[in-house]
Order: structure tokens, then C-alpha cells, then sequence
């Protein structure tokens, strides 16, 4: 029987009280390209051949509206949604209900999260815009979760995601449903709200030019770059306009689900390197500083 399989974070949904702002942060900072704006006043943007990538939901709070997944495409939304109701999850498919996105299912992760999952999404084909950032693509999303046994075992159980660390005992879980070290990483908390979102680089002169090109335009580095102990990414962190936490980052460990290892790398302690409990933060012992949320 085939399983519900997403391989890939495809978009983020950012509510916001103030569009324009975030907007011109993930188009004149980020790079992004923007698509369209549809009559509810929400913002599609793309990094080159997605519909979208990154949405911007006009709203009276700030955070996290949505999280959308691409599907592998071995099984219909129908069968999805029947799979998931033998599982005791609710979902529904919503058809033409947002540009891009011809049909979805629709559910709320126990953490609380909406989740969108689709098949496929329309092609924007604009192409990688010229200036700003351009990252290659976004790539893991972190998230404080309420009910967080409940969540890491939906997102393995249910979505077939890979554990592949731990920082911890306990504090935060790693998986993915790709090769990447992590799509997701679920931080323990007792409120589900965005811990930050990831945004892959080519390599570390880009991330160079990235810190250069934000810190001239207001956005400060709040830590790193820094080696990452799970995952290995070179990672440093900054704000959106709306305080949510954004890591660039390059050299992210590659997952080979088959032997349960990563790909050995020449900075790995361990080899072959496997998925592990880690206790602390940066394999080049950075001080992690608070501002960046309990972990
Ligand atoms: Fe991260």
C-alpha cells in the first residue's frame, strides 16, 4: 500500500499586520519575485519557478498562517485524505481556493499547525530575480510545539518523515522527507509558534555577501555563522520586520535514509556519522545567545 509522502517544504504562509513591509523584505532584501496579490490581499512570491514559495496573509497578528508540502504524487488527494481518516486525522480538499494551488488537503498537525498538501503547483517560471539575497531555496522550517511527542510522532507516523537528531534529551527534534538533515525541527514548548525558518545558500562567500548586504540595509546578524552540531549547516540568524527569526545557511549534512547515515564530511567526529542526541548547539562551541528563542 502506498504511504502519504511529502518531499519537499514548498511555501510558507507569513501573517502580517503590515504586507508592504514584509513584502519588501522578501523582495528587495530576500530577492524574491513577486507573482500576484489576490483579493484577499495576500501576497505571492517566488524564487524562480514555484507559483510560490513565500505568501504574505494580511492579518492582526504576526506569525505563521500555514505551512505547504508537496506530495511524491504516488497517491491522490482522495486517497490521502482516506488514508488519513483511517488514521483519525480530519482533512479536507479545497479546490480553486488560492492562486497557484488548483487543490489541496488541508489539516492541523497536533502541534496545531495548518498544514497544506498538494500535488502540484502551478509553475510561476519568472526565474531567479537579479539582486537581494537569492537563496537557493527554502529549506527547513523550526517550530516551538505544544503536544510535542504527539507532533514528532504525526510527522514520522503519518507523513513518513525521518528522525535524524536530537538536541537534547528532549529539546529539539530534527526530521526530514528528503535528503536535506532536516526539513523540520520541533522545538519542545508548551505554545506552538515559529521558532524560524531556513533559507539555503550557495556557499559561504555567499553567505559572506549576505551578512554584508543585510547589515547595510538595518537587518543586524543575531549569531553566527556558526558550524551546527545536528545537521553540521553553517548557519547565522537574523529578524524579519516582523521579528521572525530567518537562518541562512550552506553545507547541510546529506541524509542517506538507506544506511542511516550522512554523508561523511571532513568537519563529521564520527564515522560514519548517524543520527544522534547532540548536547549543545554549535560543533565550534559558539556561545548561542537567548535572543534567538529558548533551544
Ligand atoms: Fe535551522
Amino acid at each position: 500500500m502506498s504511504k502519504v509522502k511529502p518531499f519537499k517544504l514548498g511555501f510558507v504562509d507569513f501573517a502580517t499586520k503590515d504586507v508592504g513591509k514584509l513584502k519588501n523584505y522578501y523582495t528587495e532584501i530576500m530577492g524574491y519575485k513577486f507573482v500576484e496579490q489576490d483579493n484577499e490581499g495576500k501576497v505571492y512570491l517566488s524564487n524562480g519557478l514555484d507559483h510560490h514559495n513565500i505568501v504574505i496573509s494580511p492579518c492582526e497578528n504576526n506569525g505563521v498562517q500555514s505551512y505547504g508540502y508537496q506530495l511524491d504524487g504516488q497517491m491522490s488527494l482522495e486517497d490521502v485524505q482516506k488514508q488519513l481518516k483511517a488514521q483519525g486525522i480530519d482533512s479536507s480538499i479545497k479546490r480553486d481556493a488560492k492562486p497557484g494551488l488548483s487543490e489541496f488537503l488541508e489539516l492541523t498537525d497536533p502541534a496545531g499547525n495548518l498544514l497544506q498538501l498538494y500535488l502540484k503547483m502551478d509553475e510561476a517560471a519568472i526565474g531567479f530575480g537579479s539582486s537581494g539575497i537569492l537563496p537557493f531555496k527554502l529549506g527547513h522550517v523550526a517550530f516551538h510545539a505544544e503536544n510535542y511527542a504527539k507532533t514528532i510522532d504525526f510527522y514520522q507516523e503519518v507523513l513518513g518523515f525521518h528522525f535524524t537528531d536530537m538536541i537534547g534529551p528532549n529539546l529539539a527534534n530534527f526530521l526530514t522527507c528528503n535528503a536535506d538533515h532536516h526539513v523540520i525541527n520541533i522545538v519542545k514548548s508548551n505554545q506552538t509558534k515559529l521558532h524560524h525558518i531556513a533559507f539555503q545558500l550557495k556557499d559561504a562567500s555567499h553567505h559572506i555577501t549576505s551578512a554584508d548586504y543585510l547589515v547595510k540595509n538595518g537587518y543586524p546578524i543575531l549569531w553566527g555563522p556558526s558550524r551546527h552540531t545536528a545537521g553540521h549547516n553553517i548557519a547565522s540568524y537574523h529578524h524579519d520586520p516582523d521579528k521572525n527569526l530567518i537562518e541562512l545557511y550552506t553545507d547541510m549534512d546529506i541524509y542517506i535514509p538507506e544506511l542511516n547515515i550522512f554523508e561523511p564530511r571532513p568537519w563529521h567526529k564520527e564515522l560514519p556519522q548517524k543520527p544522534k542526541q547532540w548536547n549543545s548547539v554549535s560543533s565550534w562551541e559558539t556561545e548561542f545567545t537567548n535572543n534567538l528563542g529558548a533551544l
